[in-house]
């Protein structure tokens, strides 16, 4: 029945296999989305974004915390996974339950069963802040997968390849959009491109990444 199929393809959230890999998951967020906000808030309460500065001394135009086992800083001594927030002097704040289950969920969806992340990296973007192109290489084990929710602002993510200088893929991330890169792509450079303006309801101007890794 048409009213059957145009139902469902309203329920199931459109996935969409980009590479070896690599899986788009349209709006995989969206449900249970007030409780991930409410769990995000209260991180962000615990441990408040900031601008980390680069080892080149320059400061990123995103804005970060973590929560999670490990977090991942960066400063005049470079990047690395640590178990404090600098900025505290405490530990990260404990990975809520929401966003395991949701990490957990992506990732099974893309194929990686028992993804298990013990650090939670939270960007924020406001309109102009962008993400070079990078590849997420320190983590100890690449057999686990990098989970990576978009919220608030669509963003234009690129997806690259093993080098550098590889062509790229510009993929528009919406509210709620999920992206897992691993196996074959788990190493693939990949970046954002300059915030556009924009405004969400519950983000204002804002778009907020949160990527899952097993770091440790
Ligand atoms: C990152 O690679 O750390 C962030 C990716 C994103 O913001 O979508
Ligand atoms: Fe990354």
């Amino acid at each position: 029945m048409v009213e059957t199929d145009l139902f469902d393809e309203l329920l199931e959230p459109k996935r969409w296999s980009l590479a070896d890999g690599t899986m788009l998951l349209c709006g995989f967020a969206l449900q249970g989305e007030a409780v991930l906000l409410n769990d995000l808030k209260s991180v962000i309460a615990q441990s408040p974004l900031r601008h980390m500065v680069t080892s080149s001394g320059f400061a990123m135009s995103v804005a970060m915390t973590n929560c999670g086992k490990l977090g991942w800083v960066t400063d005049r001594k470079g990047y690395r996974y640590d178990a404090l927030d600098p900025n505290t002097g405490a530990p990260w704040p404990v990975m809520p339950a929401s966003f395991l289950a949701l990490a957990a969920q992506a990732a099974l969806e893309a194929g990686f069963a028992d993804f298990v992340p013990d650090a939670c990296l939270i960007n924020q973007y406001k309109p102009g802040a962008r993400m070079g192109l990078h590849q997420d290489k320190d983590e100890r084990d690449f057999s686990q997968p990098i989970v990576s929710v978009s919220l608030g602002v669509p963003a234009t993510f690129l997806l690259g390849g093993f080098e550098r200088a590889d062509k790229t893929v510009k993929i528009q991330l919406n509210h709620g959009d999920v992206i897992v890169w691993g196996g074959a792509s788990r190493l693939r450079y990949h970046g954002v491109l300059p915030l556009k303006a924009g405004h969400h309801p519950a983000f204002g101007l804002c778009r907020i990444n949160l990527t899952f890794r097993k770091a440790g």
